[in-house]
């Protein structure tokens, strides 16, 4: 095509640059205070804003009519009643609650939030906000000369946002992701910033296709939209941490997963046969390979008909399923959102008789090419048909499944635009409204249907939903793969920042197809590339069909040996991973976290993509490159000690490390602890041991954290968990460990010891105030 050749960039194709068009919307005219909400008449619409908490403030600026104040799907909260004070100086109106100050200047009119102490945090520029006629809708900010930006769900590039174009339009890209990719799968149009004074977040909470720009301006940013009103949030932080927490109880938390998702997944486009299937978990026990779940992708269907197996390659998957349940592996199939148009298959009889699919205005279904050939679109909009298609899981639930992986639900669609027709008009429970208006919003519902649908077809038991596509809250229900990666050096370089800003998204559950999806892998990038997805979120190994098997064994002896090391690791640090799991379930702050999260004073962590924290106290360096050994691991203050030599570095600076094939290297910070079980085949194995690692460090102190509970129901709502705390001092003569612990769950353990690294002799071990004997030196068995 010309366009791929040096003709795009023809002298007489360029475009004139033109005035934006944007016009503002005027001067504030008169407001009212009624009840929670402030509402102000501008020359064009309406303005009004509303505490959601002392720290959440939302803004909505409607230049077309009234301030509608609706939800979109992304909110989980209501609006708390906060008192605030309004203060008329007769040019500026300022609401202010505990901790956030709305200054609204009149004429012309300019937003400015401040927290309690006078701290600006968000400042319109002269350009305010301001429309086109043809609705489009753009608000400019100050940008700080020190600010930085983390974020913005799934996109390709480095971590600080800073610079950046962004599109939010959920979109299948098979080709590349290139830095200069923009739209991806999902749409979080969320970001945090970072400076000197402190951390804010705002969320333009607006399902049409909206743009941020960070590029354009040196000194300001702009956030726009194709439609709808000009509709953002603003948290107060002032921490990061902070601003995670406020983001995730507007948009809600994600649930605490069951524990067989957090072990390593194996998937391939497609396993096709149960035959197949059979073998592979055969290969996996046979190599000593852990495993927990294997995927079925799309040929386990009929046709490609959602809701079916087909009877030829599946004769019997309620067997299959019951078999390895037994040997305590889990099936996770594929549902994608388009049903077959086929007058004798039942989903699409029930969606047409029901009148469950998208439709046009005038009444007629939308179809659309996908894998099953032409195909309607249930309209996930509709409480009626989530309802329906949850309802349908009962199909998978009775065959004892407890997983599903949604995919190709931005929707995709094989033609020009990539997915459905814009002009689709979506039920909207009562409100319809357009695909433009909706698209992004549909992956999410989709998530939402299948996993309440699941829900309520598992007696008790916890879900476990993957998807592809989603919006701000999808973390409610769905853990996110990246989508289609491919088997690049440069992909497994792109994965850590995108996983990263997905948990800076408040996305904690995340994770690329391990080995890369497209193209052909090979050992040297699979075995690092297992390295890296033993310790992130999800841990899932997934390729494309045409391409190179990359099972753990794919790439002879020397990798397999590697790839079940750092697949059995994973095993050995799930009771770490679990905790943090909780603690993204009660705070939103990510498992996998950028270095500036725990370290926003130290300007070296402000960029640094290629290097990742696992909790609060352990850095991860992995190689991101071919035939290379060596590379620099930058490491914050402390001292940290390397978690295989159990070698002491000193912290606020950077080493040369020399880094072999068979190692991924691992920093823990000395004064703290971490968590680890026995390598086991599946999670589903009894875990007999707990061992406690702490890495001394004298004159520290360090609350550690344990979290467990039963791992697959929902009882710990109930109260039935476990949460041990740890509070341990460590000087020159003695260890004192005063630990507490809440909840009354019974844990699996037999055995539950402390193991301390780098512990000189003669110091004292005392926990509770009694005093242990070693075991050996530096391990202690304790009774709790
Ligand atoms: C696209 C998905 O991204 C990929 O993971 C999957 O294997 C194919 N669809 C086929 O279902």
């Amino acid at each position: 095509m010309l366009e791929d050749t040096s003709f795009a960039i023809h002298p007489g194709g360029q475009q004139k640059l033109t005035s934006s068009g944007y016009k503002p919307v005027g001067p504030l005219q008169s407001y009212q205070l009624a009840g929670n909400v402030f509402r102000g008449k501008t020359d064009r619409g309406e303005l009004a804003i509303v505490f959601y908490r002392d720290d959440i403030v939302r803004i909505e600026m409607n230049p077309f009519g009234e301030a509608q104040l609706l939800h979109s799907p992304a909110i989980a909260a209501e609006a708390n009643q906060v008192l605030y004070r309004p203060e008329d100086t007769g040019e500026t109106i300022t609401l202010s609650s505990q901790k956030l100050s709305v200054s609204i200047q009149k004429q012309p009119l300019l937003i400015t939030v401040m927290d309690q102490n006078g701290r600006i945090l968000v400042q319109e520029t002269k350009k305010g906000m301001a429309y086109k006629e043809t609705k489009e809708v753009i608000c400019y900010k100050n940008m700080k000369e020190d600010e930085h930006f983390y974020g913005f769900g799934e996109k390709t590039g480095f971590l600080d946002k800073r610079g950046e174009k962004m599109v939010m339009w959920n979109s299948d890209v098979y080709a590349p992701h290139n830095p200069e990719t923009d739209s991806l799968y999902e749409s979080i149009p969320f970001f945090t910033t970072l400076s000197k004074a402190g951390a804010h977040g705002i969320f333009f909470d607006n399902t049409f296709k909206t743009t941020f720009d960070l590029r354009s301006e040196e000194d300001s940013y702009s956030f726009a939209s194709e439609g709808g009103a000009i509709n953002y949030y603003v948290f107060a932080g002032p921490t990061l941490k902070q601003v995670l927490e406020q983001y995730t109880h507007l948009t809600g938390k994600s649930p605490i997963p069951p524990k067989w998702a957090l072990g390593y997944h194996q998937s391939r486009y497609s396993y096709e046969t149960e035959q197949e299937v059979r073998e592979l978990v055969k290969m996996f026990k046979e190599k000593n390979i852990p495993l927990d779940v294997v995927h079925l992708d799309i040929h386990y269907m009929d046709g490609y008909r959602v809701f079916t197996f087909d009877p030829n390659r599946f004769p019997n998957p309620k067997q299959l399923i019951q078999d390895l349940k037994a040997e305590g592996i889990h099936v996770v199939p594929i549902v994608d959102p388009g049903v077959k148009e086929d007058p004798e298959y039942h989903i699409y009889q029930q969606g047409v008789r029901e009148d469950l699919f998208c439709k046009y205005i005038e009444g007629s279904i939308y179809f659309g090419e996908v894998w099953p050939g032409n195909s309607a679109f249930p309209d996930f909009t509709s409480e009626k048909a989530r309802k329906w298609w949850g309802d349908n899981h009962q199909f998978y639930s009775d065959l004892g499944i407890e997983g599903i992986w949604n995919d190709m639900n931005e929707p995709a669609v094989f033609n020009e635009t990539k997915t459905m027709d814009l002009k689709v008009m979506h039920e909207n429970d009562g409100d319809p409204k357009t695909h433009r208006e909706l698209h992004n919003v549909y992956g999410l519902l989709m998530g939402k249907a299948t996993y309440e649908g699941l829900k309520t077809k598992l007696n008790g038991k916890r879900p476990f939903l993957l998807t592809r596509a989603g919006y701000s809250g999808v973390q409610r229900y769905a853990a996110v793969w990246t989508g289609d990666n491919r088997s690049f050096w440069e992909h497994l370089q792109m994965s850590l920042p995108m996983v990263m800003n997905l948990g800076m998204s408040g996305i904690p559950f995340a994770g690329p197809d391990v080995g890369g999806f497209a193209y052909d892998s090979n050992g040297e990038l699979l075995t690092r590339w297992t390295q890296v997805g033993a310790l992130t979120p999800f841990f899932r190994n997934h390729s494309a069909i045409g391409f190179l098997r990359q099972e753990p064994w794919s790439f002879g002896k020397k990798y397999e040996e590697v790839i079940r090391k750092y697949i059995q690791l994973r095993y050995q640090w799930l009771p770490q991973l679990y905790t943090l799991f909780k603690e993204a379930h009660d705070t939103g702050v990510p498992i996998m976290r950028p270095l500036v999260l725990e370290y926003p004073e130290d300007e070296n962590t402000y960029n640094l993509y290629d290097q990742f924290m696992i909790g609060d106290n352990v850095v991860v360096a992995p190689i991101l490159k071919p035939s290379d050994e060596y590379r620099v691991v930058y490491l914050p203050k402390g001292d940290w000690y390397d978690y295989w030599t159990g070698e002491k570095l000193a912290g606020g600076t950077r080493h040369l490390i020399q880094v072999p094939l068979d190692t991924l290297p691992i920093y823990v910070l000395a004064g703290t602890a971490i968590a680890h079980g026995p390598v086991r085949m599946s999670t589903e194995e009894k875990e007999t041991e707990r061992t406690v690692h702490i890495y001394y460090q004298a004159e520290s102190e360090y609350t550690f954290k344990m979290y467990e509970d039963d791992g697959s129901t929902f009882d710990y709502e109930n109260g039935s968990f476990i949460d041990y705390s740890f509070t341990i001092e460590q000087d020159e003569t003695s260890v004192n460990i005063s630990a507490q612990k809440q909840g009354n769950y019974q844990p699996d353990w037999e055995r539950f010891e402390l193991k301390f690294h780098g512990l000189p002799e003669n110091i004292r071990v005392s926990i509770n105030g009694e005093v242990l004997q070693a075991r050996k030196h530096g391990l202690y068995q304790i009774n709790l």
